[in-house]
């Protein structure tokens, strides 16, 4: 039988969600929980993937709430995808896991790492299953790289540089000046997700070691004694409506790889035989959801994405923001 999951937050990423438990097909979507009046306003087009191709008509006949405790009474769900801004992650966590729901908690975990732990340890107690969708470990290209790193086909790796760029998102919450404060800026926003990839392939950094800070531009390097790569991560908001990009190089003992999501089809490798283009297929969204829908059918902890790795990356994000103030 289906798992029936309501998303709570219907903005970009929870329309995204929304799409994509309406084509699981281990999942039921029971459930829109939004506290706006109009959630299909101007959803089409929101966030920074351009047109969301959104199923409309399907979504409009799924049951709508204001708030979790209505939708849990009435539609009695599994699970829940939530996606409302980062002030609101633990509150609506920790409902969620209290009403007896699994729970898909969009990226990043909570501000503060105490409320992570309490998270974890809430989500044990009450055998729930607690997942922190850090997407990047499910996007087809990341996974390739990390299949790289793991098997070595091009040697031992020695450096890694990722960036990620973009305007200052132009959506949602982030035009109410108040609830942008709370977002956390880019370091938590948009290079997290980055961190969340090293901490997958290497684990928790020795040490970080920032670079350049101006503004929301960040450069820093992640320090690690259990492999001689060098792995650098930069990038931040531009003004916005400025292009997204998302981009790696990584370079092997006898080969390098490189792929930028503005051209999301491809990733190159170069090795001294030659050159090799790699197809990129599948939607890391939509493998993310069903790694999850797996786990709550299993009942079986999501050993690929773990809210303690998730903790982590909130942890590393504090070390980064603590060595700006302590160069200052
Ligand atoms: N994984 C990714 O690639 C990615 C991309 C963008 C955002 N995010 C994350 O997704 C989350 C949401 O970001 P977004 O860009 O979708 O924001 P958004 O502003 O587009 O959507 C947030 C939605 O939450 C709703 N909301 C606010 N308070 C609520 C409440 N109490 N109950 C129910 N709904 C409520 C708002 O009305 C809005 O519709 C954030 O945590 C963000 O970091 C992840």
């Amino acid at each position: 039988m289906k798992k029936k999951m309501a998303v709570t937050g219907f903005g970009f990423m929870g329309a995204v969600h929304a799409k994509n438990i309406l084509e699981n097909e281990r999942l039921e979507l029971c459930a829109i929980v939004d506290n706006r009046d109009s959630i299909f306003e101007g959803i089409e087009k929101t966030g920074n993937h351009g047109e969301l191709g959104l199923p409309i008509d399907r979504l409009k006949k799924v049951p709508v709430y204001k708030t979790l405790e209505e939708c849990v009474s009435k539609e009695q769900p599994d699970a829940v995808s939530i996606c409302v801004p980062l002030f609101l992650h633990y509150e609506l966590t920790r409902k969620a896991l209290n009403l007896g729901l699994d729970v898909l908690l969009e990226k990043p975990f909570c501000p503060a790492v105490e409320q992570c732990d309490e998270l974890i340890n809430l989500a044990e107690e009450k055998g729930r299953i607690l997942m922190v969708a850090h997407c990047v470990r499910f996007f087809p290209a990341w996974q390739f790289l990390s299949e790289c790193i793991r098997d070595k086909r091009y040697g031992e790796l020695k450096l890694l540089t990722a960036s990620r760029m973009g305007g200052e998102p132009a959506w949602g919450v982030w035009l109410d000046d108040k609830i942008k404060k709370t977002c956390g800026g880019a370091l938590l926003d948009l290079l997290i997700h980055d961190i969340d990839f090293a901490i997958s392939c290497f684990g928790k950094p020795e040490d970080v070691e920032l670079n350049l800070n101006v503004a929301e531009y960040w450069e820093f390097e992640l320090k690690y004694k259990t492999t001689p790569a060098r792995i650098s991560i930069k990038g931040g908001f531009l003004h916005r409506h400025t292009a997204f990009a998302s981009e790696y190089i990584a370079t092997f003992d006898k080969g390098s790889v490189r792929y930028s999501s503005l051209q999301p089809e491809f990733i190159y490798a170069g090795t001294d035989a030659g050159s090799e283009t790699i197809e990129v297929k599948g939607d890391g969204y939509a493998n993310e959801l069903d790694y999850f829908a797996g786990c709550i059918e299993a009942r079986k902890p999501p050993i690929k994405c773990l809210p303690e790795e998730s903790l982590t990356a909130i942890s590393v994000c504090n070390q980064i923001k603590e060595s700006k103030h302590n160069s200052c």
